[in-house]
């Protein structure tokens, strides 16, 4: 597929088919994942994948809020048929750690020398090589939150290490019909609305 179509084409994906995804495919998504930036080229990033039912299951239920529980919502309905979850995760102690090296030589490891969390920023830039490249394999994804009272949850039921946080999560398989988010209706923000050319 050419570069501008994977990238006018995607769009988040919130139902999906049973058909069963390609392992290569996840195979590919992660390996161009690892072709994201990162800062320092720390690399400070960590993937989770669910592609065993009973782990998917897992994953659902540890990051459902309690009051979902009981008939899921249409959003959960469909998000919960994608035979694969990809929960992308980002390491600030690695950072730290990179930039208190001699070539950087913070050895402070002080926070306030980030001017944004460049570790949530490089496993962001990785994830959206995630989504692109399902839309390059003709499949379908969705990025969402992970609510934060249940981070900790979460980091239980798959013995994912304290430092590492989710920044979200990924639902990857083939699409099925599904309703458009509402938050489209807001349409996209046009060049002249966004860019300042010179000065603002
Ligand atoms: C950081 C981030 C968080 C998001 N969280 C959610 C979410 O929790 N649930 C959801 O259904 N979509 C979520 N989305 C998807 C957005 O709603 C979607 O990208 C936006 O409405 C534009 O639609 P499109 O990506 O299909 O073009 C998220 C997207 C991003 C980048």
């Amino acid at each position: 597929m050419e570069f501008r179509d994977v990238v006018t084409r995607r769009r988040m994906v919130r139902n999906y088919s049973a058909d069963p995804v390609d392992p290569a495919v996840v195979e590919r998504m992660l390996s161009n994942a690892l072709h994201s930036p990162s800062a320092g080229f720390s690399q400070g990033w960590a993937f989770l994948v669910l592609d065993e039912p009973a782990d998917v299951e897992r994953f659902w239920h540890a990051t459902t809020p309690s009051e979902q529980t009981g008939e899921p919502d249409e959003w959960l309905r469909g998000m919960r048929t994608a035979p694969v979850v990809i929960v992308p995760m980002s390491c600030k102690a690695a950072y730290l750690a990179r930039y208190a090296e001699p070539d950087k030589g913070w050895t402070d490891r002080d926070e306030a020398r980030w001017p944004v969390p460049y570790w949530h920023i490089d496993t962001g830039m990785a994830s959206l090589l995630i989504l692109q490249t399902a839309v390059d394999e003709g499949l379908g994804a969705c990025f969402f939150g992970v609510p934060p009272e249940l981070i900790g949850t979460f980091r239980a039921a798959f013995d994912v290490p304290e430092e590492y946080t989710p920044i979200g999560a990924i639902t990857v398989g083939h699409r099925a019909p599904d309703r458009k988010s509402s938050s489209l209706r807001r349409g996209r923000r046009s060049l002249d609305e966004v860019v300042h050319r010179g000065s603002w």
